[in-house]
């Protein structure tokens, strides 16, 4: 039997990656293309389970194979030296692929074996030492891309590194910082007087995917795997994802295991797939996301569950009796959190796949 191809776990780079079309391809011709490009320096937010950290992990790739050195960190203490000791092992390890032509004609290894060691043993400010990595880097023409995950303005070092690339990008410097983070965090960030000017950032919206996407993605995990899927089936699993990616990975790992040997998926696997994606789902994304929420909030989002699929946020008004600037502070939060959204003016929808029946069953 042929292994399970989805990838029902946070970070994971799925196989094939559902929409997106736009950001990977601004991202991608930044790093191939000019220095100036705004998007260089990007932000991506979302709720969890988007698929912010899976985008990253691509990009870093990605960008690898276009000649530039990828380091990912998340945003916690520590992050500015585990950035240095990264651009470390990344000169080791790219002595290995020099053969294999990954980074054509250079190698970094040299660059960096016998400088490194005191590089480290000196403790020079941080921009001092990023500084020297990247004239080494600019000598072969390479490009230093950090990548930062789960953003928040309350690290310091955070606040210090994007005030530092300012400075390196003003240098016209080969550097792209690709930043992710949920809603509320990356406008905290964006608030911060002292790096104000990450508000230039390109910001991209985790919103979620066309179901044509999923569909598409869908299948072809399913197909290059060495099963099919029976056209009933996808249009159901496609149906239970509702745009948001993780989701498009828990039904299609249940779907997988439930087919067993057979060589087509077909719908009674998917329905049996959903009940328990959706419970995994609950788990590990709806309950904390409820565990977040204020009381205020669950008066917002409980006016919404008699309807069938938008609400008016007149109609909120209504039913809760408060006035309009008081349902539109809520509206704005909980937009931010990633637990509605709004598909038109005036009107708002849950933004989480069984996030209105996980409601209905609460107290
Ligand atoms: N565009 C996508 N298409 C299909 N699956 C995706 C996509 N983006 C992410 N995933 C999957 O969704 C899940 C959550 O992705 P992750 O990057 O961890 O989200 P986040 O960092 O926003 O919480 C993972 O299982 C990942 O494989
Ligand atoms: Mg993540």
């Amino acid at each position: 039997m042929s292994m399970n191809p989805f990838t029902p776990n946070f970070g994971q780079v799925p196989r094939h990656i559902a929409g997106r079309s736009q950001i990977i391809s601004d991202i991608m011709n930044a790093l191939d293309g000019n220095l100036g490009d705004p998007a260089r320096t990007s932000i991506l937010v979302g709720a969890r389970g988007t698929g912010k950290t899976a985008l990253l992990s691509y990009f870093a790739a990605e960008a690898e194979q276009l000649g530039w050195i990828s380091i990912n960190v998340t945003c916690i203490p520590g992050m500015l030296e585990d950035i240095l000791q990264q651009v470390a092992y990344k000169a080791k390890e790219f002595v290995g692929k020099e053969k294999k032509g990954k980074i054509k004609g250079v190698s970094v290894g040299q660059l960096f074996s016998i400088e490194w060691e005191t590089l480290k043993e000196d403790h020079q400010n941080w921009r001092t030492e990023i500084t020297k990595v990247l004239d080494k880097l600019e000598s072969e023409d390479i490009g230093l891309l950090i990548t930062v995950d789960e953003v928040t303005a309350s690290l310091g070092e955070m606040i210090e590194l994007a005030s530092i690339y300012q400075l390196l990008v003003r240098e016209n410097r080969k550097i792209s910082l690709l930043m992710a983070g949920l809603p509320s965090e990356v406008s905290s960030l964006l608030n911060d007087r002292s790096v104000s000017f990450l508000r230039r950032a390109s910001n991209y919206n985790m919103g979620r995917i066309e179901d044509y996407e999923v569909e598409e993605a869908f299948e072809n995990t399913v197909i290059d795997a060495g099963k099919e899927i029976k056209p009933e089936a996808l249009t159901k699993a496609v149906g239970a994802v509702r745009g948001f990616p993780y989701m498009l990975q828990l039904v299609g790992y249940r779907a997988w295991q439930q087919a067993k040997n057979k060589k087509y998926i077909n719908a009674e696997d998917v329905d049996k797939a959903i009940v328990k994606a959706s419970n995994d789902f609950e788990n590990r994304v709806l309950k904390a996301t409820y565990k977040e929420l204020s009381q205020q909030d669950i008066v917002f989002l409980k006016a919404m569950l008699e309807d069938e699929n938008v609400t008016e946020i007149s109609a909120i008004e209504k039913r809760i009796g408060k006035p309009s600037g008081y349902v539109s502070r809520y509206r704005a939060r909980l937009i931010e959190r990633g637990v509605i959204d709004s598909p038109r003016r005036g009107q708002v929808q849950f933004a989480l796949p069984g996030m209105k029946e996980f409601l209905q069953e609460q107290e």
